[in-house]
């Protein structure tokens, strides 16, 4: 099997982490960032076009005020430091999510370095902010519905192809992998319809422990799946 184009991570474990170093659970995101930056310049090394990065769910809103500030502050902070770097490896910045519910003063930040980095065309890293799928696929939903009305469509004219053409991720292949960290092994409302064929990788250390080599045996286990897209196998039946 190929290179993989695209590989999602779910970063799990940041506050396990923490509790087991005897630190605030703060500082278990803090480290979790030091893996943001390393896994993405490992990814860019490596040639990989799409990285996407489960960063703040729709239900994280739920966590108690002070983690959520917490949270979007490492946001703000990320996006102020780690834009040179970028800028560097020629990666694009790119978001999924409803970013109507994120402050204001981070949703112009946000929208003020994907503009800065646009023109970037060796990776594009996809930060999942205020991301739910369920909620991408109503938003979606919605988004199809009006295009049936203004075009004086059917029903029976909705395909998958336009459906996806609505979602977060138009213009974005699906991901080959998909990893979590920490041992759970759920997919937790995360790209729910483009992961129908990825291949899921469950590594049990946590996000701040997960290191260039814990990526690497995923994509070497990774060359020994055998993807057949709900099809036969050439090799088990050969034509
Ligand atoms: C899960 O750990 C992680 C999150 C909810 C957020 C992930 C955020 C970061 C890695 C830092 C910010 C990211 C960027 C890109 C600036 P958890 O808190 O659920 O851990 P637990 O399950 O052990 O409690």
């Amino acid at each position: 099997m190929g290179r993989p184009e695209h590989i999602a991570i779910i970063m799990d474990g940041n506050g396990r982490w923490a509790r087991q170093n005897g630190l605030p659970r703060f500082a278990g995101h803090q480290e979790g960032v030091m893996t943001v930056r390393r896994i993405v310049q490992e990814c860019s090394r490596l040639q990989i076009k799409y990285l996407t990065l489960y960063a703040f769910s729709s239900e994280n809103w739920h966590r108690p005020e002070q983690e959520v500030k917490a949270l979007m502050g490492l946001l703000d902070t990320y996006l102020t430091n780690e834009i040179p770097l970028l800028q560097k490896n020629n990666i694009r910045l790119n978001v999924i999510g409803d970013l109507k519910r994120l402050p204001e003063q981070l949703r112009h930040k946000v929208l003020d370095k994907l503009k800065q980095t646009e023109n970037n065309t060796d990776m594009v890293l996809t930060l999942a902010l205020s991301y739910g799928a369920r909620d991408e696929i109503v938003r979606a939903a919605r988004s199809v519905c009006a295009e049936i009305v203004t075009r004086g469509l059917e029903p029976k004219d909705i395909d998958e192809s336009m459906l996806a053409n609505h979602l977060d991720t138009v213009n974005m292949p699906d991901p080959d992998i998909l990893i979590r960290t920490s041992g759970e092994q759920r997919v937790s409302n995360f790209l729910l319809w483009q992961i129908a064929y990825s291949e899921l990788f469950f590594c049990s250390c946590f996000w701040p422990e997960f290191s260039i080599e814990h990526l690497a045996a995923v994509l070497q286990e990774y060359q020994n799946r055998c993807r057949r897209f709900g099809r036969v196998s050439n090799e088990i039946f050969p034509q």
